[in-house]
């Protein structure tokens, strides 16, 4: 039986019932998931994306993206430095949303999409010159073998890059962003898509991540150098990134 987050906080649940609760809310949420970013960000994801292309290595060739979702990251990536991308996630229904962007796009030629889990990337080691992914890694039980898999598929001298949510540290905005979360986004979440669940989860979610620091921490346990984390929109969201050595 799978918890309900009114039953159970999200720190109890154990790591099969959180895969779970993640696969069905993605599902659930898949038609109507682009329009709620946008609407919930006021367009700020848009920019985020943007924000770490720009910190993509311009002589990259072959990226990964993991938890790419509806593929909005690895468009920009082709988009932005021409390079190949592969876009892997474990729900395939958005994968699908993702292969129709991409080819409304023109791009299919340069992206691909896979399904895979992101403990066990399904790539051998040393492939691709840099690894990505965007408001995903919060929603892995183990955030630290997501880490270590995107950190041994990338070429030595390659990056891996972090793109994620966190509560500001101004504990002014800290406290309307938990007001936001917990009551303004799961009555528009539902009215758009009909799950008032999946966007309770969103703010449990969020809360119960990493703070930046321990996500800097972190890169540095699974072995990567020259880490920077990048506070964007008001500590909103960090993107973190670190060198493969
Ligand atoms: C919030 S969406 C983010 C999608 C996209 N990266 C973006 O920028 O909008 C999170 C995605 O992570 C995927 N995901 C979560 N855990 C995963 C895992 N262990 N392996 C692969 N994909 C996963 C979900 O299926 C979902 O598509």
């Amino acid at each position: 039986m799978e918890p309900t987050l009114e039953k159970k906080p999200i720190y109890t649940w154990t790591l099969e019932e959180r895969v779970a609760v993640v696969k069905r809310i993605v599902n659930n949420v898949t038609p109507h998931y682009d329009l709620l970013n946008r609407l919930m960000s006021a367009r700020r994801d848009v920019w985020w994306r943007r924000f770490t292309v720009r910190k993509v290595p311009r002589n990259a060739t072959l990226i990964l993206d993991v938890a790419t979702g509806t593929g909005d990251l690895a468009i920009e990536i082709t988009r932005s430095v021409g390079a190949e991308v592969i876009g892997v996630d474990f729900v395939e229904k958005m994968m699908t949303v993702a292969r129709e962007k991409t080819a409304s796009q023109g791009l299919m030629g340069k992206i691909s999409y896979a399904a895979g889990d992101a403990n066990c990337l399904p790539f051998r080691s040393q492939l691709f010159d840099a690894a990505t992914i965007a408001f995903g890694i919060r929603n892995i039980p183990n955030p630290q073998t997501a880490l270590r898999e995107m950190a041994r598929v990338v070429k030595p001298g390659g990056k891996v890059m972090v793109l994620e949510m966190t509560f500001p540290r101004n504990m002014r905005l800290r406290k309307f962003f938990q007001w936001y979360l917990n009551n303004i986004i799961p009555i528009v979440g539902k009215f758009i898509s009909g799950d008032a669940g999946a966007y309770r989860y969103l703010p449990d979610s969020i809360q119960n991540f990493l703070h930046p620091d321990e996500l800097t921490d972190l890169f540095g346990q699974v072995g990567l150098v020259s880490v920077k984390a990048y506070p964007l929109t008001l500590g909103l969201t960090y993107l973190h990134e670190g060198t493969v050595p």
